[in-house]
């Protein structure tokens, strides 16, 4: 029976999203996503600069590898909240949490865009990949501000356009050659690409009500699993190659063709430190007046 998040928000079809198939996805291949974003991790971590004391909320934090690393960060004195709509994908970041034994911790399953956040909680607002799918971004953010103080800072990891990023281009390309072309995304609708126009994503945050508002193109490396097959399964199943086969009604046999194509691809990018792929991220930086 669905909860009252996966029903009652404006963003009930992200909550069913992150808690089906999809959802199940980043619980299956949670240790290689979160080896193939560390970079990410660590860039928003130096960039954000948690100090101890600090309270920090990690929106959309799935299965909570950034939650548990911050927590590491405010200790000792300061906590994390890791808010998410996924009670599948929370399901994991609190048994990883308890199993590390990291009591600054806590993670809350809701609509960021809705939640009633304690006024002036938060002295920094982070996200790996958490921030592009809100139906109302700027009431998402608005509402995101009030749990911050004033002077509170934001740090957001989104993906740069798509044909700066070949580890998804790479995937959806194969699939599309196997099975045929899908429609573009909308530009500046939610999904993985939500904020990939910088303009877009800096208007957000200032009709939200955020000051000193940066977006930087960043470039860093996604360290992808050591063996081309392992890699190209990695990539066939999280992210455009999946959603494509689904649309065309791809079959086994399709969906093995495809990823044989990606792997032949990803060998390009084998170096003697494993398979890197380089790809451009939006960081988005803002501050609470
Ligand atoms: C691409 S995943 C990133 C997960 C995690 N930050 C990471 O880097 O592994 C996006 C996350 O945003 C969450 N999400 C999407 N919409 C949300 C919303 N309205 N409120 C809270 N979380 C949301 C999803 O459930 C999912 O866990």
């Amino acid at each position: 029976m669905a909860n009252s998040v996966e029903t009652e928000t404006p963003n009930a079809g992200e909550a069913a999203y992150w808690t089906s198939r999809s959802g199940q996805k980043w619980v299956d291949y949670q240790q290689s996503l979160d080896r193939l974003f560390s970079e990410v991790a660590e860039l928003l971590i130096r960039e954000a600069a948690p100090g101890s004391g600090e309270s920090v909320l990690d929106l959309g934090c799935g299965t909570g590898a950034t939650s548990l690393a911050l927590a590491s960060c405010v200790a000792p004195g300061g906590d994390v909240v890791g808010i998410d709509i996924s009670s599948l994908l929370l399901g994991i970041a609190r048994d990883r949490a308890a199993a590390a034994e990291c009591a600054n911790v806590r993670f809350v399953e809701a609509d960021a865009q809705t939640h009633a956040f304690e006024p002036g909680r938060f002295d920094l607002l982070v996200s790996r990949f958490g921030s592009m799918f809100f139906g109302g971004p700027v009431e998402a953010f608005e509402n995101m501000r009030t749990g911050l103080r004033s002077g509170g800072r934001v740090y957001l990891a989104a993906w740069a356009p798509v044909s700066n990023n070949p580890w998804f281009a790479i995937a959806g390309e194969a699939a599309m050659a196997r099975l045929g072309s899908v429609p573009k995304a909308e530009p500046n609708t939610p999904g993985p690409f939500g904020f990939a126009n910088r303009d877009y994503a800096s208007g957000i945050l200032r009709d939200a009500g955020f000051a000193d508002i940066a977006v930087d193109a960043v470039t860093v490396e996604l360290v992808a699993p050591d063996s081309p097959s392992e890699a190209a399964e990695l990539a066939c199943n999280v992210g455009q190659a999946v959603r494509i086969i689904a649309a065309k009604n791809g079959t086994a046999e399709d969906a093995a063709a495809i990823a044989d194509a990606v792997a032949a691809t990803l060998l390009a990018y084998q170096t003697s430190n494993g398979i890197r792929i380089p790809a451009m991220i939006n960081l988005i930086s803002a501050r609470c007046p």
